[in-house]
């Protein structure tokens, strides 16, 4: 029947056919809908034990209070879990509270790698007055109180962890490292973020992973997204562009 009325049904009626059966799908079930992003794919993560214990412990820092965004921080975890099969050290740039470094340090088995370190470098008190004027313009205000005493305290628990204070591109040389396997840059800034990538990215292992976290989450953030790809073109270095509005470079 149905390939007798394919025959039968003059082309134009067709794709008006077509066009009523595409137009009605049921509207999608939506698994995932915060932080930017809406989607109908399967989230299984979410109801992961060993997920949510990770997820909660970055949220326990006091970071995120805005709102959640767990698609974000599994990215991170998967990143993380990625370059803990390399050898090689952690690297945060940009840190604030601590939400994706305590995620991560709660995820893996550091116990276990004693002899590395996730090194978590920031101000801890906002960006540096050079640099406020032409960070993000969303965030021009933000971070500005002095959060070290409170960093510091919370993440005595994690032994891994290194704190350095200051500003980046100044600090970078702190890092005593010169094996990394993972790098998170979560600056909000063009400038120091490309630092951190120029500084770093002879240091990384091959196959280690760089995850940027604001890379294309928005017009917000485009003066990063474009001094970065401006970095980038001239090595031949791919950057995917996620649907968080996070990017991943593989280290090759
Ligand atoms: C978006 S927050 C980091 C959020 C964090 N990754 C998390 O997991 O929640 C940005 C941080 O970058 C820091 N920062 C910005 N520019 C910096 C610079 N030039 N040197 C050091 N820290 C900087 C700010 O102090 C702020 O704490």
């Amino acid at each position: 029947m149905k390939d007798l009325l394919r025959r039968v049904m003059p082309s134009s009626l067709k794709k008006w056919v077509k066009k009523q059966v595409l137009h009605n799908q049921p509207t999608p079930t939506w698994t995932y809908a915060e932080d930017g992003m809406c989607t109908m794919h399967i989230a299984d993560f979410l109801e992961d034990k060993h997920f949510q214990k990770a997820y909660a412990a970055g949220k326990a820092t006091g970071a995120w209070p805005e709102g959640d965004l767990h698609w974000r921080v599994y990215t991170a975890l998967w990143a993380a879990r990625q370059a803990w099969l390399l050898q090689g050290d952690f690297v945060e740039c940009g840190v604030h509270l601590g939400g994706l470094a305590a995620a991560i340090l709660t995820d893996l088995p550091w116990s276990k790698s004693p002899k590395r370190s996730f090194y978590l470098l920031d101000t801890f008190a906002g960006f540096p007055q050079e640099h406020r004027v032409v960070a993000a313009e969303v965030h021009r205000d933000d971070y500005r109180d002095d959060v070290w005493k409170p960093v510091q305290a919370h993440f005595k628990r994690y032994p891994s962890a290194k704190l350095i204070k200051g500003a980046i591109p100044q600090t970078l040389s702190l890092v005593n490292s010169t094996k990394v396997a993972y790098l998170s840059i979560d600056m909000n800034c063009a400038e120091p973020e490309v630092a951190a990538l120029e500084y770093f990215w002879p240091r990384l292992v091959t196959g280690g992973v760089v995850l940027l976290d604001d890379y294309a989450f928005a017009e917000s953030y485009r003066r990063q997204k474009d001094a970065i790809d401006k970095w980038a073109a001239p090595l031949g270095i791919p950057i995917l562009s996620l649907p968080t509005g996070q990017g991943l470079i593989i280290r090759t």
